[in-house]
């Protein structure tokens, strides 16, 4: 029998998996990291050698939990935590932690790229406006912040492909993580020559792109007496986190959807050609089924909302879960459940890290609103599940709008694994939330990728055919429909509201 592996590089950690043709996990492990750095408020940054340390653990832990040996994988792929920022000077040595996904300190140089290049020209050339996530404006703040360290900058990779670098010793990336750096040219899914040379980056510091099932490189020698793996093994494209998460959540074609609630949230559909929002607040980006694209929309801190709630208010409910043997989060959900839905009108918004889609902003702020004297903990935490679930409609809202189609809704990430929360998410949207029989993923669509190339599977579309299946499906309750129907007027309205007041608490240094 063959067997691909899929390696996900997550943001709190990477994951491994070894997946059988019919998609069944036949052994999974997961390499914590450590905490974002986060010196000021909306800077976030890792450390590349801790992505290699878990990898190394987790490709280990999932061939021991598998019983298998590194000459059962027929081929891997790879998935990450896109748009981060990994410089390595001509000794390949890493010159400075990554700037992440999620750090929002490159709003200068935004402005700077858009008004160099012209708004309209940068979708014309990238598909995208400049935004903070994205890569570019990351490696510009470190030109403009730390010269010394932009002039000694020999190669610049994203974060699963520094893990594709020490596995295989190949500087290479995929079409769909390439997107996310604003120097693809997606519509013809190869650098922008025009975009380089306006922003003054060497294109001798890119890595070479592939589409995702093409091999990149085979296990190195080093690389195999680390990880078990076996010298040889080809390494596939794979793909940024969130295609291969739909490729894992088989979004192959038009009409399906994908609500992913990782650290962030993220709703991504499939489109035959690339759909363009005039106004760039969702992101069109090349999808890893090759010659093909997607459109998402992102909110920044979705599970990252919960987590910062038991983070700073659930110590009680981490020490209740340890004593039980419980996950702390189910203790925080129980509470939340015991709460009608609308959370007797206390409303969260989200955006602990600036906001994406729909504002694009990086100096949005978090808050809760509509806070009484009867309002306790349950109605905050309730009010978080809905307030990111909301977010996650604003963006189905600019789908609809751009006429892409949305017949059905399949749920994944950590979020996903709640009943509550999929039963308030398809309250929210007002569709079916459907779950698959794996929850993998990123990883597992990153298998399934390697599985293209190791001949499994005669196409991704094919892949998707043998390894998925849906195991439930939740219908939305229409009273709740309604309800958060003009919850939702009140959620849209709140953030423009207060626009102002953010900006200018942001400029006081919060
Ligand atoms: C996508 C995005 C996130 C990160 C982290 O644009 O920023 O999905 O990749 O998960």
């Amino acid at each position: 029998m063959s067997y691909v592996m899929g390696i996900d590089v997550g943001t709190s950690g990477t994951r491994a998996v070894i997946v059988r043709p019919d998609g069944h996990v036949v052994g999974a492990a997961t390499g914590d990291h450590q905490p974002m750095l986060m010196l000021k408020p909306g800077w976030a940054e890792q450390e590349p050698a801790d992505w290699w340390a878990a990898t190394v653990k987790a490709v280990r832990g999932a061939l021991e939990a598998a019983k298998l040996t590194g000459e059962d994988i027929a081929a891997i792929g790879l998935s990450g935590q896109m748009h981060g920022v990994v410089l390595l000077d001509k000794t390949n040595a890493v010159l400075r932690p990554s700037l992440i996904w999620c750090d929002q300190r490159s709003q200068a140089q935004c402005d700077w790229i858009t008004q160099k290049v012209g708004a309209d020209r940068l979708i014309q050339l990238v598909s995208n406006p400049a935004l903070t996530g994205f890569s570019a404006p990351k490696m510009l703040w470190v030109r403009d912040n730390e010269p010394q360290i932009f002039e000694r900058t020999a190669h610049f990779l994203l974060p699963k492909d520094y893990v594709r670098f020490h596995l295989t010793g190949e500087f290479a990336t995929d079409v769909s993580d390439a997107s996310g750096t604003l120097l693809l040219d997606v519509t013809n899914r190869k650098w922008s020559k025009e975009m380089l040379s306006a922003l003054g980056i060497d294109s001798s510091i890119l890595p070479r792109v592939y589409e995702s099932p093409e091999v990149t490189g085979e296990i190195s020698r080093e690389t195999a007496l680390v990880t078990g793996l076996k010298a040889g093994t080809p390494v596939v494209g794979g793909g940024g986190d969130q295609a291969s998460s739909a490729v894992g959540n088989g979004i192959v074609s038009p009409g399906l959807t994908s609500a992913t609630l990782g650290t962030s949230g993220v709703i991504f559909a499939y489109t035959d050609a690339p759909k363009l929002d005039p106004k760039g607040r969702i992101h069109t980006f090349c999808h890893a089924v090759p010659g093909k694209w997607h459109v998402m929309g992102v909110t920044q801190g979705a599970g990252l909302s919960l987590r910062w709630f038991r983070d700073n208010f659930g110590e009680s409910e981490v020490w209740k879960a340890r004593q039980k043997g419980v996950d702390p989060y189910d203790l925080l959900i129980q509470q939340a459940e015991r709460v009608p839905p609308g959370s007797e009108g206390v409303v969260w918004l989200p955006y602990l890290m600036g906001e994406r889609t729909p504002h694009l902003d990086a100096q949005a702020r978090g808050m809760w609103f509509g806070m009484t004297a009867a309002h306790k903990r349950g109605h905050m935490i309730r009010s978080i599940l809905e307030g990111v679930a909301f977010s996650l409609r604003d963006s189905y809202e600019i789908f609809k709008e751009l006429g892409i189609p949305i017949e059905q809704i399949r749920a994944s990430g950590g979020g996903s694994r709640s009943l509550a929360w999929r039963q308030i998410q398809a309250d929210i949207y007002g569709k079916e939330v459907v779950t698959l029989r794996t929850s993998e993923g990123s990883a597992l669509g990153a298998a399934l990728l390697a599985g293209v190339a190791a001949k499994t599977y005669s196409s991704v579309e094919e892949s998707s055919k043998q390894a998925i299946v849906i195991q439930d499906r939740i219908s939305p309750k229409p009273a709740n429909v309604s309800l958060y129907d003009r919850q939702y007027a009140v959620y849209r309205n709140l953030y423009p509201a207060v626009r102002e007041l953010s900006h200018q608490l942001a400029a006081l240094g919060g």
